[in-house]
């Protein structure tokens, strides 16, 4: 596995790999790698034989200072994991290299409106406007990404078709720790009382599924029951519980296909998203999460 940190360094790799007729396949991060970033270049070997991964906490996506500073990193145990995986490529480029005096910016609109997009402000413009310059920079043939963000996937989805990039864009399951917890690089930073706590945003979602396969379809009545499991759990504060048509990610009043249940929740300082898709089959509700 090469580990390089300079732009002309991917390109002379992926341009040799690209010579050799691999197909590239890209996962992006921001580093503490866990199961869920694995598993993301798992996926993306369905696609491609040749596996890139950039490690850069990009600061321009974050809308809170303390939560960039607090940001865990862990490099050589990030090295060791992505070899692991079958890594073939690490770009971890340092803020010069990827920003100097960089005055434009990407937006996705309508899209980015709800959800997390409406309680941090910035946040997707710094995502959109790293992940364009990845693909420049890396020119995958194929980037995957985890339904966890599915704000960001559905997004990079829509930048990628309206912005022409050559890239196909996978959104790969959520994975989960044995009690349900999506794994996170931020559960790090949840105290053990925390984390007990927080297994409450996919016991939420789990009774959303049990009212929709039995009928239920209003979204009060079913963020109400959501509503109350979290509360149980006595979070720091919920940021939301929402449910959106997948198409535009608007609000929605019923749950019809294909929709979203997505919630994001503070315990102390950590904010946790979580989500489920739900499609139909005739009447019956399949969710995904
Ligand atoms: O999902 C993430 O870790 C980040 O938003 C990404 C896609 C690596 C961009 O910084």
């Amino acid at each position: 596995m090469h580990i390089v940190k300079t732009i002309s360094e991917v390109r002379s790799h992926v341009a040799q790999a690209r010579g050799e007729g691999k197909r590239i396949g890209f996962v992006p991060t921001m580093g503490y790698l866990h199961r869920g970033h694995l598993s993301l270049v798992e996926e993306s070997k369905k696609y491609s034989e040749y596996q890139v991964m950039s490690i850069f906490v990009n600061r321009i996506q974050f809308n809170d200072p303390k939560d960039f500073s607090s940001y865990p990193i862990d490099l050589e145990r990030d090295f060791d994991l992505a070899r692991g995986a079958g890594v073939d490529l690490v770009f971890v480029p340092d803020e010069g290299e990827m920003y100097t005096d960089n005055l434009t910016h990407v937006d996705v609109d309508v899209l980015t409106e709800n959800l997390c997009g409406a309680s941090r402000p910035g946040h997707f413009r710094g995502v959109f406007t790293v992940v364009s310059k990845l693909f420049n920079i890396v020119q995958p043939d194929v980037s995957v990404f985890g339904q966890k963000d599915i704000q960001q996937a559905v997004s990079v989805e829509k930048m990628t078709e309206d912005l022409n990039f050559p890239v196909r864009i996978v959104i790969a399951p959520t994975v989960r720790e044995k009690d349900g917890l999506a794994m996170s690089s931020r559960n790090a930073r949840l105290s053990p009382d925390e984390r007990k706590r927080a297994v409450a945003l996919s016991r939420a979602l789990r009774r959303a599924e049990e009212m929709l396969v039995s009928g239920e379809r209003s979204a009060g009545s079913i963020v109400a029951a959501m509503t109350d499991i979290i509360n149980e759990s006595k979070p720091g504060k919920i940021d939301y519980i929402s449910i959106a048509r997948y198409s535009d990610l608007a609000l929605a009043d019923a749950v019809t296909e294909k929709s979203v249940i997505a919630l994001a929740v503070f315990y102390g300082a950590t904010r946790l998203i979580d989500n489920m898709i739900i499609t139909f089959e005739g009447e019956r509700a399949q969710c995904a999460y």
